[in-house]
């Protein structure tokens, strides 16, 4: 399984993201291969993880032609996460041609429905041009504690384009933060803390996108 985060929009999690699915499938069992292919020249991922390497997580640069990497290397692994820049259609094109899913996070303002339309469109051309099979979903991030717009939120997402969101939403934790300084996914740094409970429903529903349900019952 093939799974792009994308937006072009910067800081709205998708370095956060990739990190935390590839760490999270990566922990699901040891005899799962996973890679991490960080497409942004920031390197976040890469800076981020590496010095915490793992047996079953190999972290590649992808900063040119992301979909030639992929090609070359997809035999290997159960699962691939790209995470990809902002600003840049030609690299989030690449990556979501060869793709099963493509996930964009986005904040609950207005202004990220927005801001979020390019993605949308380039995405939709992506689809119906070059990869009929790409599923798109949207995850909300960031959202506070005790609001009740993230919901109302979601209702305006689905109005404006027609990818629908992940049902669970990702919350402003520091958890977020805390874990990766040590190179850990939300789920390993606290096992029963909210972050972990969030994290743990999103990669449920990625796993039931991409039909991989199985994979959850090791
Ligand atoms: N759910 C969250 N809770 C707290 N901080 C978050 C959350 N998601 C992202 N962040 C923080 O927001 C900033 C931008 O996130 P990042 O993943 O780098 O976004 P992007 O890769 O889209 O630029 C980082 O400092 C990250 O730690
Ligand atoms: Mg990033």
């Amino acid at each position: 399984m093939i799974v792009t985060i994308a937006s072009q929009k910067g800081g709205v999690g998708k370095s956060t993201v990739s990190m935390n699915l590839a760490l999270g499938v990566a922990g699901l069992s040891a005899s799962y291969k996973v890679a991490l292919i960080d497409a942004d020249q920031q390197l976040s991922c890469l800076e981020t993880l590496q010095n915490y390497k793992r047996a079953n997580l190999s972290l590649y640069e992808g900063t040119k032609k992301p979909h030639r990497l992929v090609k070359s290397i997809v035999h290997k692994y159960k699962a691939l996460f790209i995470d990809t820049p902002p600003h840049s259609h030609e690299i989030m094109y690449q990556a979501a041609a060869v793709s099963r899913l493509v996930i964009i996070p986005l904040q609950p303002s207005p202004l990220d429905i927005r801001g979020v339309g390019k993605t949308v469109q380039a995405l939709k051309v992506i689809r119906d041009k070059v990869n009929p099979k790409l599923e798109c979903r949207f995850l909300v991030n960031r959202v506070k504690p005790r609001t009740i717009l993230a919901n109302d939120f979601k209702v305006a997402l689905n109005k404006h384009y027609s990818f629908p969101a992940f049902e669970t939403m990702m919350h402003d934790r520091e958890a977020y933060k805390q874990s990766l300084i040590t190179g850990k996914s939300v789920l390993e740094f606290k096992k029963k803390s909210p972050a972990a409970e969030e994290m743990g429903k999103i990669l449920i529903e990625v796993a039931t996108v991409l039909r991989m349900k199985k994979m959850l019952r090791n």
